[in-house]
């Protein structure tokens, strides 16, 4: 099944959960709370990403009086670069509701508000070669909002800090350089306290801390560890996808030693760790979503991109691959729509903008959803049955996939007889 079908399917199905989910939302669509940002230069890292084209749309829609919006996104050349931006951001039909309200003045919307930046924030400078646009956004930015991240659970060590990590220390350096800066709002995770139950705090990491109390993080000593594992690859002659294999093992295994349970998390939690010890009295505030899902209200519901979290259990689910799956029933997954962490990030924005910074704190916000509206891994199962027994997933044949009820495994001992009853034991009968 084509591509676009399959996602059509996905968001009708997202959209179906969310319905359920949340009854409230953060709507300020009005623009009276974005009034703030009226003449203000925004800048925004990871601009291609799923949260950023929802965050830019919003933006656009909400407050059309912004002076500038600069985009950073990866790209080799300006010409790349722009083609990135038409075909990846504005084309998306996340814009159509924009496009609607601007109708033949939306390219001049565009071309007066946006400019595209190529940069890396692993790198100095947030990788800007084009020192006279670095200039122009040193004197005109007032908000830096940084969306770019690798969110690969198992992401090359080496690649995962040099941009989760040290890209958050760039865009914080970065914006302070820039003369009128109000606020530099980072985007984290609320997995940065990894496997951590109960009530988690909004409180920041500090240097060292590890969730598991074993000592010796340093984000210095994890670089080095790095460097000496790519030179004995080196030394070894060792090929690109050992390179790559002894990369991401190494992220892992370092994830586990101070407590983390991934890559992804464990260089995020680095990342905050570096922004708090290097902020000084740095306007500074970071934003923890848990999973997000697809759009709730805006600008439509059930907009979502690829194939993300929640969602390929969905799909794996009405594609009739997904027969069995391992968890508590009743354990409570937080997910939390794309508009609504877009909301969070614009209130917490225009709240800090105009306070005073303070010295010791920043502020931390947690995103989600399960202190007021606690959704059940056995609902998730729910919702899935009824709704593509209602819309079946259509087949690549075009027929119709029959789902029925999905086997729940709430313990390994039960996983590992009903694998060796439904899959080993078949396969040994076969293999004799
Ligand atoms: N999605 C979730 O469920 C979720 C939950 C909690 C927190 N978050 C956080 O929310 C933020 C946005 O996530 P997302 O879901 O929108 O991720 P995404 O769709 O993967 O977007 C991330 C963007 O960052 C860009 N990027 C990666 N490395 C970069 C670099 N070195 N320099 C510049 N740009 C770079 C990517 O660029 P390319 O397009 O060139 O690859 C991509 O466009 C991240 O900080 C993530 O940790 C996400």
């Amino acid at each position: 099944m084509e591509r676009s079908k399959i996602l059509m399917q996905l968001e009708s199905f997202i959209s179906f959960i969310d319905y359920y989910l949340f009854t409230i939302s953060m709507d300020f669509a009005g623009g009276d709370i974005v009034r703030e940002l009226e003449n203000s230069s925004i800048i925004v890292t990871g601009a291609a990403g799923f949260l950023a084209k929802i965050f830019i749309e919003k933006l656009l829609r909400v407050q059309p009086k912004v002076k500038k919006i600069y985009l950073l996104l990866r790209a080799p050349d300006n010409k790349s670069g722009i083609q990135r931006f038409n075909s990846e951001i504005v084309s998306n039909d996340l814009f159509r509701v924009l496009k609607e309200k601007y109708g033949p003045t939306f390219n001049t919307l565009i071309a007066q508000k946006v400019t595209v930046v190529l940069g890396e924030i692993s790198y100095e400078n947030i990788g800007i070669k084009d020192t006279n646009l670095l200039e122009e956004m040193w004197g005109e930015v007032d908000v830096v909002v940084n969306l770019a991240a690798t969110t690969n659970f198992d992401e090359r060590y080496d690649v995962s800090l040099g941009i989760n990590t040290m890209g958050a220390m760039h865009v914080l350096n970065f914006a302070k350089r820039c003369a009128r800066i109000k606020l530099l709002l980072h985007v984290s995770t609320a997995y940065v306290s990894g496997e951590t139950e109960g009530v988690i705090l909004e409180t920041p990491y500090h240097m060292g801390e590890t969730l598991n109390e074993t000592p010796g993080l340093d984000v210095e000593n994890e670089k080095k560890i790095i460097d000496e594992k790519l030179q004995e690859l080196d030394d070894e002659n060792a090929t690109e996808k050992d390179v790559t294999l002894a990369m991401k093992d190494l992220g892992i295994q370092r994830a586990r030693k101070f407590g983390w349970p991934n890559t992804y998390v464990f260089t995020k939690a680095m990342g905050e760790m570096l922004l708090g010890s290097s902020k000084g009295n740095f306007p500074l505030v970071i934003v923890r979503p848990t999973i997000i899902t697809s759009t709730y209200k805006e600008p439509f519901p059930g907009w979502i991109e690829g194939f993300r979290t929640i969602d390929s259990f969905a799909a794996g689910y009405a594609k009739g691959k997904l027969t069995f799956i391992l968890g508590d029933p009743n354990t409570i997954i937080d997910l939390i729509p794309g508009d609504m962490v877009v909301n969070a990030m614009m209130a917490a924005i225009v709240t800090h903008i105009n306070q005073p910074n303070d010295e010791e704190g920043m502020t931390i916000y947690h995103v989600g959803s399960s202190g007021s509206n606690p959704i059940l891994y056995s609902s998730i199962q729910d919702y899935d049955q009824r709704h593509f027994a209602k819309h079946p997933w259509i087949d690549a044949k075009g027929k119709p996939v029959k789902v029925g009820k999905i086997t729940v495994l709430k313990t390994m001992d039960r996983f590992r007889s009903y694998m060796a009853i439904r899959y080993l034991l078949p396969l040994k009968v076969l293999l004799h």
